[in-house]
């Protein structure tokens, strides 16, 4: 059952998904905390409000941070995650540059997704030989995809990589994402959706439809959280 937190404004949204993951941030104890995000627009508001109102408050000495997925595209790109990030957020606050690993949307997909696996496994605990985030925020789009794992890839749900090549069905972008088991292995899962041109998408992720690849996580994990400005 996923838990369903739905809010008057993307803003109050945005605060309390933060709250939520500082939350799982001081449960964790002392430890590092090892946090992966996603991209895409709808984190670029919570990102600005963490490298704004948050930047005293995050303890980000502690935060390793990782992405769930990235566009095969050069940091510089518009479409890179890193690079939206980087503006946004890492350019404001402080963390040690040891504790950011993007994916490298400009090298080889199939060699750069081998080579991020490989980095996320010796990084992080394994539970069941999978590595286990202590958080991983994940968006979802209007078909339903989530990380980038569409509709039809379900090869990639049940991967046994940690990363695998992903093909954007309409652009045939190729992306680098996070496959079905890592994000099923994570302690805390939040979803993160805004916008009314979801709210359809939504109610079926919400009853873990998983002809849905964010409808398929929603049912095979016991608590997972969504943050919407939408319901
Ligand atoms: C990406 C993402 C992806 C995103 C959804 C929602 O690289 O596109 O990480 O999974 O979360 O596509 O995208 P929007 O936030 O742009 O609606």
């Amino acid at each position: 059952m996923i838990k369903v937190n739905s809010f008057s404004s993307s803003l109050e949204a945005a605060h309390a998904l933060t709250r939520a993951i500082l939350y799982q941030i001081n449960i964790s104890g002392t430890k590092n905390f090892h946090l992966a995000i996603s991209g895409g627009t709808t984190p670029v508001g919570l990102f600005r409000l963490w490298a704004e109102d948050y930047k005293n408050t995050i303890p980000w000495s502690r935060i390793h941070l990782y992405w769930v997925d990235e566009r095969c595209v050069p940091p510089e790109s518009p479409d890179s995650n890193y690079g939206m990030t980087k503006r946004v957020l890492l350019d404001k606050v402080t963390i040690p540059i040891m504790q950011i690993h993007p994916i490298h949307g400009e090298d080889t997909p199939e060699i750069e997704a081998k080579r991020y696996s490989f980095l996320v496994e010796n990084l992080l605990i394994k539970e069941n030989l999978c590595p286990v985030f202590d958080c991983i925020l994940l968006g979802i789009g209007t078909d339903g995809h989530t990380s980038s794992l569409f509709t039809g890839q379900n090869n990639l749900l049940n991967s046994p990589e940690i990363y695998a090549v992903s093909i954007h069905p309409q652009t045939r972008q190729k992306r680098i994402a996070l496959t079905g088991l890592p994000i099923l292995h994570a302690k805390k899962v939040f979803f993160y959706a805004l916008g009314k041109n979801k709210s359809d998408i939504l109610k079926e992720v919400i009853k873990g439809n998983d002809n849905y690849p964010a409808g398929y996580i929603v049912s095979r994990i016991a608590d997972s959280e969504l943050f919407t400005d939408i319901l």
